[in-house]
């Protein structure tokens, strides 16, 4: 089905939601997240040369989470399937994000999925470029073709609070690199993969994301293939088992839409008929899921029966 939605629609639909918002908390782990408005929500829906949006979304933030998914198109791009899933797997993790305890039984080590942190460090290693810097770059570059806005940049203090605050991040980078699943040093792994989660968007951007993953891989406004038809089909997968982290089963159920959540308060849906979601609402859920955002995802997809199932 298809979510074709009026802005005075849609803003209603996150009016019936907005008080979500309040039993979440914004991230505040990492410090320069927690200067998010808990009351700014936006959501934009992108389709072909179509786009309808409502709220706050004009608000830039940093992807966080969401960046797993571009990373790890790009990874597939790079290095081929069969690399990467030689060195990180496909299987849900049912644990939080950050977890660092699956890790210790798998043999030899190996995060269980690309968007689990763990995952997504080994990510960031597989990345092609010969300094961290060429890493980071390539990434933007990529995702400002992707989201056709070359204003999306770096948040420079969103990364340098990361960087303060990352022992976990850090303890699970010394733990890859002593099971020699890095390749990269410590440092420029961690380096490369905060700048990633610092890449800054709006939610229009966020929605295009969406699209360009539902579209096969195609620019919904030139058709033209930005990622392989077979590397977004993975990707968006990867969204419905593990989005989500430990509420992925649960969102299926209730939303079944293909779904990737980031700490900001970032979440980027996208169908397969090429439309995308762009939510915004920092105040996060216990699985670190945006409150409103998640509740607005399941709403709309009940009423407009946009469940891939
Ligand atoms: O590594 C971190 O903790 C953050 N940069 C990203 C975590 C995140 O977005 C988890 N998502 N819900």
């Amino acid at each position: 089905m298809s979510l074709f939605i009026q802005k005075n629609a849609l803003a209603s639909y996150m009016e019936a939601v907005q008080s979500e918002a309040g039993k979440g908390s914004v991230a505040s782990y990492i410090p320069a997240l927690q200067q998010a408005d808990p009351d700014a929500f936006a959501c934009v829906v992108h389709h072909g040369r179509e786009r309808e949006e409502a709220g706050d979304t004009g608000v830039r933030f940093t992807l966080q989470s969401t960046a797993k998914v571009i990373s790890l198109a790009l990874a597939l791009m790079d290095r081929g399937e069969e690399e990467v899933f030689s060195r990180v797997g496909m299987e849900p993790s049912g644990n939080p994000f950050h977890s660092i305890q699956a890790l210790e039984k798998e043999k030899p080590a190996k995060p269980l999925n690309p968007m689990i942190n763990a995952g997504a460090l080994v990510v960031a290693d597989l990345l092609e470029g010969n300094k961290p810097d060429a890493v980071v770059h390539r990434f933007l570059r990529f995702i400002q073709q992707i989201t056709a806005n070359p204003d999306v940049d770096i948040c420079a203090e969103t990364a340098a609070s990361e960087r303060n605050h990352s022992d976990l991040n850090r303890a699970l980078c010394y733990f890859l690199k002593s099971h020699h699943v890095l390749e990269n040093e410590v440092e420029d792994v961690l380096n490369t993969y905060i700048n990633l989660c610092s890449v800054r968007v709006n939610s229009c951007d966020l929605a295009r994301i969406g699209s360009v993953l539902g579209a096969d891989g195609r620019d919904p406004e030139t058709g033209e293939y930005l990622i392989p038809a077979w590397t977004a089909e993975m990707v968006t997968t990867f969204m419905v088992t593990c989005g989500m982290y430990d509420a992925s089963g649960s969102f299926a159920i209730k939303a079944g839409i293909p779904c990737k959540s980031g700490v900001s308060g970032a979440l980027l849906g996208s169908l397969p008929d090429g439309t995308g979601i762009g939510v915004y609402s920092p105040p996060l859920d216990s699985h670190g899921n945006s409150a409103a955002g998640t509740r607005l995802l399941e709403k709309l997809s009940s009423d407009f029966q946009l469940s891939i199932f």
